[in-house]
């Protein structure tokens, strides 16, 4: 992936903005008062599906995070690019590097990873250093053939063993820090990260070993210790277990998550091999990105007693922005956010996955790993059982409440009516509705006149950081954008084609500079002269797209594409200029205001939200703007 797009799909514009200025949230959107002119109503909108922004007022201006951050700190994009690359944990490639290097390079580090497994298995199963592992393994009634399919292996508590058998095999020192198996010291010295431990090879999708997670034998902390964020190894994005899952979620058309590398073991051992681990995080959108190619059901297994302890009912704090707190072993960090997302933003979430995701409730205190070992009838019963996220939440705050309180009640309406609200089928809504009302012992009309009187407060609390923006649908890229691109820059004879388009064709900042730039420039040389590392990526990406044969054969053709590709470029803007005048129609109307003025507006075939701004100030009407 890119550097600009791996940019973009780390970055949620709603917490990006947030950083700047107070969002408050507005229907699936969010507004505030546009930090680039003074204004007194709010007119600034950041779209977190579209992962873009507008201002509707004085500057009329939007984009994406770039055109954001460009605006805001008067920056250029490449040093947009290594602020938010910096930001979001990216490690930009030294400028020029080409991206053929950076290929082998990975490739590398696919090959010590593999060889470092291989090694680490071997000492588990046939080494006497291995035999306190074997025995641990026993213990936790995991199988000879379990521990052979997932690889497991034994690290020796040595400070370089597995550093001297990886160089002895021709591994550089570079590609062993690369890869985390070693850590390196100031001063040249470098030893072994993982030492005594049971190790599990983390894989991709594609069953190429990316990382390692590895276990104390005993209690000591931390429990585990894992590779840290490699070139291939990002935590956040795995799955353990994916590779011997793909199938059976396929076939089952169900995914089961659970937390950890144990609670994916047994269950692969007792037949259900449709079981993952998010590895003690949040699942992240790229998680579920990686699951949602594979099916629309997602069961996730929770403590259901921890997260009712763990989710004290504080007043005033919505349950969407509720944190379940887990335990973790991780030095730096006692705490980690559990799967909060299944309390926040959770139609939202089943939205953009399109998929329903249900909650395996477990005993108190228990695992996966236990319950299927102990009682795997119990397991199969726990499945059955899965609630829906919205039931569960239910389940979870009606514990801790005592309904007989007034107070109680309006605080079990308060968590609970947002997260009803977001589900979009009207008629579940009702349904959830209607169910509050009973549980409370309330009537409908009562509770909805609670409803309001909270949404109005809410309206009033700034926004905090966005746990549902997080599953936002992350557009990193534009086909048909770079595809345009691509056409114009490797065939210069169809430049004069290029006259209907204008830099607002293109939403994404990376594409909408080449395209300015480009019509600037006598040629490609010139082009590449006006540009920083940054650009210059993308611009070799565009200049290396390749085109089906009759494209590349046919003058005619590529005309036709061309022409295909600005058409549809036009609708594209007319849909966004359609959405955002929709929105401001919305915003006027909220404020009372000049509606039928604006249905005039209508009438006059005054249909983009640029030419209404226009109109509107024109006209002297600055009372939203
Ligand atoms: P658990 O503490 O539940 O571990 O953490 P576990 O996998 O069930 O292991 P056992 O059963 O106690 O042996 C869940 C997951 O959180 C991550 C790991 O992915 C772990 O599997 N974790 C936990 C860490 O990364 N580091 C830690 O120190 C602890
Ligand atoms: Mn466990």
């Amino acid at each position: 992936m890119s550097t600009i797009n791996e940019v973009k799909q780390r970055t949620d514009i709603v917490e990006l903005i947030s950083e700047y200025v107070p969002l408050q949230k507005a229907g699936r959107n969010f507004k505030a008062l546009c930090p680039f002119h003074s204004e007194a109503h709010p007119s600034f909108f950041v779209f977190p599906e579209q992962q873009t922004w507008h201002c509707f007022g004085a500057c009329g201006t939007g984009g994406d995070v770039f055109a954001f951050i460009m605006k805001k700190e008067g920056i250029d994009f490449g040093q947009a690019l290594r602020l938010l690359a910096q930001r979001a944990g990216i490690a930009l490639s030294p400028p020029g590097m080409p991206a053929k290097t950076e290929d082998k390079e990975k490739e590398k580090l696919f090959q010590v990873n593999e060889a470092a497994a291989e090694y680490y298995h071997h000492l588990l199963l046939t080494t006497t250093a291995g035999e306190a592992a074997r025995s641990y393994l026993v213990e936790r009634k995991v199988s000879i053939e379990t521990i052979k399919e997932f690889r497991l292996g034994f690290s020796p508590d040595s400070w370089d063993t597995v550093k001297k058998y990886l160089m002895n095999k021709g591994y550089e020192g570079k590609e062993l820090a690369g890869a985390g198996l070693i850590i390196e010291k100031e001063g040249g010295n470098s030893y072994d990260r993982f030492r005594n431990r049971l190790v599990f090879p983390i894989c991709d999708a594609q069953g190429r070993v990316t990382g390692f997670g590895a276990r104390a034998l005993d209690d000591s902390l931390p429990k585990y210790v894992n590779s840290p964020q490699t070139s291939i190894f990002d935590k956040s994005s795995s799955l353990y277990g994916i590779d011997k899952a793909i199938s059976a979620i396929r076939k089952k058309n169900l995914v089961i998550v659970v937390e950890g590398y144990m609670d994916v073991l047994l269950p692969h051992q007792c037949g259900w091999q449709n079981v993952v681990a998010s590895m003690g995080t949040a699942i992240t959108e790229k998680q579920a990105s990686v699951i949602k190619r594979l099916t629309k059901n997602i069961f996730v297994a929770l403590d259901g007693d921890a997260a009712g302890k763990e989710a004290t009912l504080r007043d005033g704090e919505p349950l969407a922005h509720l944190d379940v707190l887990v335990r973790s072993g991780d030095s730096d960090k006692k705490l980690v956010a559990a799967p909060s997302w299944v309390l926040s933003g959770l139609a939202q979430c089943e939205d953009i996955l399109d998929a329903e995701i249900k909650v395996i409730v477990l005993p108190p205190g228990k695992d996966p790993d236990e319950v299927v070992r102990e009682n795997p009838i119990l397991w199969q019963n726990l499945v059955e059982q899965a609630l829906p996220m919205l039931d569960f939440a239910f389940d979870v705050v009606m514990r801790e409440v005592d309904i007989s309180k007034a107070k109680d009640k309006s605080l079990a309406i308060e968590k609970l009516l947002p997260l009803i609200e977001e589900t979009k089928d009207t008629l579940r809504q009702a349904q959830y509705v209607q169910k509050l009302a009973s549980l409370l012992k309330i009537s409908e009309p009562e509770l909805m006149s609670i409803l309001r009187k909270s949404r109005a407060n809410r309206r009033r609390q700034p926004m905090g950081r966005t746990g549902q923006s997080r599953l936002a649908r992350q557009i990193s890229s534009s086909p048909v954008e770079e595809y345009c691109l691509a056409l114009l820059l490797q065939y210069p004879e169809l430049c004069h084609q290029s006259q209907e388009l204008s830099p607002n064709h293109f939403d994404h900042t990376e594409n909408r500079e080449i395209f300015v730039q480009w019509q600037h420039s006598s040629d490609i040389a010139d082009l590449q002269s006006k540009f920083d590392a940054s650009l210059l990526e993308h611009l070799y990406y565009l200049l290396n797209k390749t085109f089906p044969p009759d494209i590349r054969e046919s003058d005619r053709a590529r005309q036709l594409d061309l022409a295909n590709c600005i058409l549809r470029l036009q609708e594209k803007l007319s849909r966004r200029l359609e959405a955002e005048k929709g929105v401001m129609l919305e915003v006027e109307r909220e404020r009372g205001g000049t509606s039928s003025e604006l249905s005039k507006l209508e009438e006059q075939g005054i249909n983009s939200g640029q030419q209404l701004r226009e109109v509107f100030v024109k006209k002297g009407i600055r009372q939203w703007i």
